[in-house]
């Protein structure tokens, strides 16, 4: 009986590979006239199938006619792979980035303040805590002394969300995390809680609706007002220059006795920076904290207001815009 070599499994495995592995369209062509031109091996098969014997013609027949449709559908296959491809636009996925060209990218502003600020308080022995930006309405309002109808609720006008069940909220600053972290803490502890806050805020160019927040947080025996007068203004020195002053004025937070507005006198203006004050006793209490042993110091300011007075950046609002022309000057 008469051998044909295409009649093999390997024979149509190796054509197929070759099909597979086609990068333009000359190999193309010379694949198609070795498989299925004249002078290929499947044809010449085909031709040499009149010198069989009779009762074994069809048989044969039909076995080499299914390799030439199983090599006709390799060469389709390749051939519309390899367009499919030339129609894409050329494109070197080895070239740098756009945003490369200048250089290897940019810490954003707030980045750069908010390391500087992990930076210091860490040095003072302050621990960094994280924080839910979701929260509820006793922690972020009653537990600190701001019950449903409280006017004080109107400093920090926010976001609710009514999901029928609880009283959730994008907290609307990060001293909800006071209750939160006296309940699972015993004192002595200095904390710094940082996170993105949400407020219900006509923006402008000082005011945004969403913020970096750093709360700090310390409770111990004796803790006074004179430490959080040492701390801010190691903090407020670090952060902006150390021929920095800083002032307290008197203000009014629900969830601190005395209260304070920080201020820094900073290239030749006073500018606000945050809130600060002794934690309120009910504060401590709510937070399972016996406030006739223990006192405490809490403020909150926003990273950005560091970052438009120390780079003189004119539109707080910017910090929030993916401009890079912007951002890549600071
Ligand atoms: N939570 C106040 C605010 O967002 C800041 C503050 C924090 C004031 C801690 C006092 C004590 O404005």
């Amino acid at each position: 009986m008469q051998k044909f070599s295409t009649i093999t499994p390997e024979y149509l495995e190796v054509a197929k590979k070759s099909f597979e592995n086609v990068h333009n369209k000359s190999e193309l062509d010379a694949l198609k006239a070795k498989y299925l031109g004249p002078k290929s091996t499947i044809s010449q098969d085909l031709r040499q199938l009149i010198d069989i014997e009779k009762n074994q013609r069809a048989n044969l027949g039909k076995q080499l006619n299914t390799v030439k449709k199983n090599l006709d559908e390799f060469y389709k296959k390749s051939q519309s792979s390899l367009m499919d491809a030339t129609q894409l636009p050329s494109l070197d996925m080895s070239l740098p980035g756009k945003s490369l060209d200048k250089g290897f990218g940019h810490i954003h502003p707030t980045s750069q303040i908010l390391a500087q600020t992990y930076q210091i308080f860490t040095e003072l022995g302050f621990a960094i805590v994280d924080s839910d930006e979701i929260e509820t309405d006793w922690y972020n309002f009653e537990a600190l002394n701001m019950p449903p109808e409280h006017p004080a609720r109107d400093m920090q006008d926010t976001f609710y969300i009514d999901n029928g069940k609880m009283n959730l909220l994008p907290r609307s600053h990060t001293s909800g995390m006071q209750v939160r972290f006296m309940e699972e803490n015993t004192p002595p502890f200095k904390i710094i809680v940082p996170g993105r806050v949400f407020r219900n805020e006509d923006e402008d160019a000082t005011h945004a609706w969403i913020f970096n927040q750093v709360e700090g947080l310390v409770v111990g025996e004796g803790v006074s007002m004179s430490d959080l007068k040492g701390t801010l203004l190691r903090v407020v020195r670090g952060l902006l220059g150390e021929d920095v002053e800083i002032r307290f004025r008197a203000s009014y937070f629900p969830y601190t006795e005395p209260s304070v507005e920080l201020d820094a006198f900073y290239q030749g203006n006073w500018l606000e920076l945050g809130g600060a004050g002794m934690v309120h006793p009910q504060v401590l209490r709510n937070g399972g904290i016996d406030p006739d042993k223990y006192s405490g110091f809490a403020f909150g300011w926003g990273a950005e207001r560091f970052a438009v007075v120390k780079y003189g950046i004119g539109d707080l609002r910017e910090l929030w815009r993916p401009r890079f022309v912007f951002l890549e000057q600071f």
